[in-house]
């Protein structure tokens, strides 16, 4: 029976960048976001630590080779592949290193790959226990992505695979410059914001709670990696949020207190333009 991304639970469990120089980025997920790196046999570099999860490769700069969810079992995600043949999106089988054999991916209107499957992360890929019990909290949660058509992002994963929508971010003309989406509970796990480009804004990590962000900044500190944007307070999500960057600029959010969605409308912000945060004043910034 066809299912509802929002029914399959679907959520972020890995994304695959590319890189002109995918060892070099490797190493900075390393170091900076408390991961152990593997160089697998098809070339790519695999980063790892407690529930986050990146892959990298050779090409351009910040180009998304994939972002991969996960869904809850095999039924769910059968249901989910019918859902998407059944609204015509071309599903087509993937083999991808940290899902099950199984997955699928579909292509959004930007050209974005998208696969959802099921999980596997190998023994070898864990860090020891030791080093998982140290390692800070940072599961990783969501994608945003940079549209010239926010409309249409959001008919593709909320109208075709249905993501459930959280908030929306409008212009005074009316124009859609900002949807949030979610796969489950967490207020997004997938957002786009207008841009005129294509591809990723960011991704973020979820770190639960305000002293995680504390340790966060901390160890960036030690590692002389600047943060770029914040400590501040978002409007929707209401999520507390600190911003890096890491060497072929990507931005790299750590979240913590994100707002739980089990059921409520649609709310709509007013667009402002990004400013700079004054922690302790509220909004921040519409757009998050
Ligand atoms: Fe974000």
């Amino acid at each position: 029976m066809s299912q509802t991304a929002l029914q399959a639970s679907a959520y972020l469990h890995h994304l695959h960048f590319q890189s002109p120089n995918p060892k070099r980025l490797a190493e900075f997920y390393e170091s900076a976001m408390n991961t152990r790196i593997q160089h697998l046999d098809d070339g790519s570099w695999l980063a790892s630590g407690p529930e986050r999860r990146l892959l990298f490769s050779e090409g351009p700069a910040k180009r998304l080779a994939h972002a991969g969810f996960a869904v809850r079992d095999a039924e769910a995600l059968a249901g989910l592949c019918q859902r998407a043949k059944e609204m015509e999106l071309s599903p087509r089988d993937v083999d991808a290193p940290l899902f099950q054999k199984g997955a699928f991916s579909v292509i959004d209107p930007d050209g974005n790959a998208i696969y959802f499957g099921l999980a596997v992360t190998p023994a070898s890929t864990f860090l020891a226990a030791s080093e998982r019990l140290s390692a800070i909290r940072g599961p990783l949660q969501h994608l945003t992505l940079a549209s010239r058509d926010v409309q249409a992002i959001e008919e593709f994963y909320a109208g075709k695979l249905g993501f459930g929508v959280s908030d929306r971010v409008v212009s005074p003309e009316g124009k859609v410059m900002t949807c949030f989406m979610r796969g489950n509970h967490e207020h997004h796990n997938l957002a786009c914001f207008f841009q005129d480009r294509t591809g990723v804004d960011h991704h973020s990590y979820e770190a639960g709670e305000w002293d995680t962000i504390r340790d966060w900044s901390d160890h960036f500190a030690s590692h002389d990696i600047q943060l770029m944007w914040g400590p501040g307070r978002h409007g929707p999500g209401n999520n507390l949020f600190i911003f890096i960057v890491d060497p072929d600029g990507n931005w790299i959010e750590i979240s913590a207190e994100l707002e739980v969605v089990h059921d409520r409308p649609v709310k709509t912000w007013p667009h402002e333009e990004r400013t700079l945060n004054l922690w302790g004043h509220g909004i921040l910034r519409a757009q998050a």
